[in-house]
């Protein structure tokens, strides 16, 4: 049998999380907490799902219109308690019947399965109310199951502040999660009072209300008493994230990654990896991330929203809106920015950035490089130390290098620029013109050289020191001038050597 509606509680304050974003925001596994619980309230399938929202009410409201545009949401202006924010969803939902779930916003462990046990036993056994109960060793805070001897149905939930020694000593705690029958959930709501401890309209009253009324209610105890847990400080959140962690890990390793240290592997909810995808240590892949059949990403690797293709091998790298072709490889120590497209095949190597730019199938661009805003062409080797500049701090332009040109190494492409098909750059060329299909284009500074100068220049220096020993073992190459100064050619314009050495003149 179906659900009619999840209600989602998420009003209150946390104010345990010392935070000015609302609790239900803060993430896990890179979604808000209140993500994981309308996941897990999604897959029961309702017809209703509605979240009540109070505290950061802005924040929490427009992040639900924008990411879960098929949440209701219902408003608790005042945070009256728990049978009140349920009231505030039915006045939402108008009259109902059939079975509706409630459960909380900051309890982002619990799974779909665990609901659905819930809401099974609850339809099977016919309860007006059923509870999911954990058996814990420290229940202090939390409201006590009080069940009935002899058959163990639920009698009454009694909150820490409100029971006695006897009430206190039991071990079974009410989790906040139930199945009501919609019809006895409206008319219990109208008789729930504040007369208790906290003054606050307690949700729990409902089970008493139905009870008095001579209505089955029953608990079913959850198998693992961690699924139920709530987030009320930083110190849960991070655990919980552990746990989260562990989850997700397992479940790639069982559908057939290779994991090699899940003590260090991080995975957000929503990455996918592949089977026969290997992640080494100290990985963390995020926001939508997908790793192909065959791929290896890691040791020491962030990937954020990027897709890794077949057989792919990223190594150290730091990457964000990237999309890695099949066969390509990155790193050691890679940094690839957003709009980053590397074709399959592609290389791209250490101690290299690229931002919005497509590197063309099999092309390389090995090491010490920076690639912005450019495409380069199937099969372009781009040299060691070559880079776009794209930035004239005011305007970003494109850099096109066609297929199989050659960029020398140290070459600077002063964009816009075009290198066409089978170009080549000289090393150490400064492109500011386009170069034609299999032209050479060299931009730099001839060498000259000058005989002599270091003798001359640096006396009684290493350097001259091992030009006359070169000079001895090497006859034609004299290291030591044999005309006078005045004879040899200088460097053009004034050179210093050292601080406080003059140039030559
Ligand atoms: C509640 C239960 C308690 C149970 C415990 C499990 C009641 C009276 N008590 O206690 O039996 O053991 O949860 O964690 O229900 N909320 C609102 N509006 C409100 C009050 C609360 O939306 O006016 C939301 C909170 O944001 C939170 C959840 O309801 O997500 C629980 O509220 P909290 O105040 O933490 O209830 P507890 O006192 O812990
Ligand atoms: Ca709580």
């Amino acid at each position: 049998m179906g659900v009619t509606a999840v209600v989602v509680l998420a009003a209150g304050a946390g104010t345990r999380m010392r935070s000015t974003l609302p609790k239900v925001m803060h993430p896990l596994a890179g979604r808000p907490l209140l993500w994981h619980a309308l996941t897990a309230a999604r897959g029961l399938a309702p017809e209703h799902l509605v979240a009540v929202v109070g505290h950061g009410r802005e924040t929490v409201g427009a992040w639900l219109e924008t990411n879960l545009p098929d949440v209701a949401t219902a408003v608790q202006d005042e945070q009256l308690g728990t049978g009140h924010a349920v009231s505030c969803a039915l006045d939402v939902l108008g009259p109902l019947t059939g079975t509706v779930v409630v459960t909380y916003g900051d309890v982002p462990l619990l799974r779909t399965e665990t609901l659905a046990a819930l809401v099974s036993a609850h339809q099977a056994a016919g309860n007006a109310v059923t509870v999911l109960t954990a058996h814990v060793t420290d229940p202090t805070g939390y409201g006590r199951i009080v069940r009935d001897a002899p058959d163990g149905g639920v009698s009454a939930i009694v909150e820490h502040k409100d029971a006695d020694a006897a009430q206190r000593a039991i071990t079974e705690i009410n989790s906040g999660v139930y199945a009501f029958d919609a019809a006895v959930l409206a008319d219990a709501l109208t008789r729930i009072t504040a007369a208790n401890a906290q003054g606050e309209r307690y949700l729990t009253d409902v089970v008493g209300i139905a009870r008095g009324d001579g209505r089955p209610v029953g608990g079913l105890v959850a198998e693992d008493a961690a699924e139920t847990e709530g987030v009320n400080d930083r110190v849960q959140l991070s655990d919980m994230a552990r746990t989260l962690n562990d989850r997700l890990v397992r479940s790639a390793q069982l559908a057939g990654a290779t994991v090699l240290d899940p003590r260090t592997t991080w995975l957000h909810a929503d990455v996918v990896v592949a089977a026969d995808a290997t992640i080494a240590r100290n990985t963390s892949l995020e926001a939508g991330t997908t790793v192909a059949a065959g791929a290896t990403v890691g040791p020491d690797t962030t990937l954020v929203d990027c897709r890794v293709g077949v057989g792919a091998t990223v190594v150290r790298t730091h990457a964000q809106g990237a999309v890695i072709g099949d066969g390509a490889a990155v790193g050691p120590f890679t940094f690839l920015r957003p709009g980053t497209v590397l074709a399959a095949g592609a290389k791209v190597g250490a101690y290299v950035e690229v931002k919005k730019s497509t590197i063309g199938p099999g092309a390389k661009v090995p090491h010490l490089s920076y690639v912005g805003d450019a495409t380069l062409g199937a099969g372009v080797n781009f040299g060691a130390g070559a880079i776009t500049a794209n930035y004239d701090g005011v305007g970003k332009y494109d850099t096109v290098i066609g297929d199989g040109a050659f960029v020398g190494t140290n070459t600077t492409l002063v964009a816009p620029v075009t290198v066409e098909p089978g170009g080549f750059t000289a090393a150490g060329s400064t492109i500011t013109d386009d170069v034609a299909a299999g032209d050479l284009a060299v931009a730099r500074g001839r060498q000259s050289a000058v005989p002599g100068w270091v003798a001359r220049r640096l006396p009684g220096s290493t350097m001259a020191a091992a030009a006359e020993r070169a000079a001895d073992t090497t006859s034609h190459h004299p290291a030591t001038p044999s005309a006078g100064p005045a004879a040899i050619p200088e460097l053009p314009g004034p050179l210093t050597t050292e601080p406080g050495k003059a140039s030559p003149a």
